[in-house]
């Protein structure tokens, strides 16, 4: 099968020298992809900026903004069987890019922010029933009750639910995680590396598409 995973942070430009961005590491979406190729899969991987090398034997799209991202997910999305859309992508980016570097005064400054668009929510539309839809839901707070809203409210199958917060979820070695499933079933996954996780979550979206 043909996985198509976002992973990694945005960057939101704000002038030519600063931009937006948030803490996400790629490691979850990068072990899922390496996983994927070693159960014999192909993977397409569409990757903000990271530290990570890319797992050998994916197809690697680098791309920076959200936009770039949307744009990169629906020019490859005919291709793919099962979306894991686990980057961390922004949901603001500046009204405008300044064009000239933004120079330093003693007034307070304001950067007006207007909401990106969502890869995730756009996904069904375009793909209708024969896709597997997988989400990530990362929060420090309610997270399953936030989790169960998203799998509806974004169309997805499956919303992989972790909790963040210092030492948990975003730029570390280990994960755990809760699946909530479309169909309200949930199974709590231990915590354990990415990389073992990567393993599990691939066969669980296997059997996934599987049953569509
Ligand atoms: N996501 C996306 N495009 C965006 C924002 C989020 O594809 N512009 C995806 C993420 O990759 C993840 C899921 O949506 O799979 C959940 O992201 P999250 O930021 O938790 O959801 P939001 O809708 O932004 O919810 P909220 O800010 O209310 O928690």
């Amino acid at each position: 099968m043909t996985f198509l995973i976002t992973a990694g942070p945005t960057r939101e430009p704000i002038d030519p020298v600063r931009f937006l961005s948030n803490r996400s590491s790629g490691k979850m979406g990068y072990a899922i992809a390496a996983a994927a190729v070693a159960e014999g899969h192909r993977a397409i991987l569409i990757s903000g900026p990271v530290a990570l090398p890319p797992p050998g034997g994916v197809e690697f799209v680098s791309v920076e903004t959200s936009d770039e991202m949307f744009d990169a997910v629906h020019a490859q999305l005919p291709r793919a069987r099962i979306a894991v859309l686990a980057a961390a992508v922004a949901d603001y980016k500046p009204i405008e890019v300044a064009a000239s570097k933004w120079k330093k005064s003693a007034a307070t400054v304001m950067l007006p922010l207007t909401p990106t668009r969502d890869i995730l929510a756009s996904l069904r539309p375009a793909v209708g029933a024969r896709m597997t839809i997988v989400g990530f839901a990362a929060e420090t707070e309610r997270l399953l009750e936030q989790a169960r809203r998203k799998v509806h409210a974004k169309d997805c199958d499956l919303i992989v639910a972790n909790e963040v917060g210092p030492q948990r979820g975003f730029d570390v070695d280990e994960n755990e995680v809760t699946l909530c499933f479309r169909d309200g079933r949930e199974e709590i996954i231990p915590r354990m590396s990415k990389n073992a996780l990567g393993e599990i979550l691939v066969k669980v979206f296997v059997a996934l598409a599987e049953k569509r």
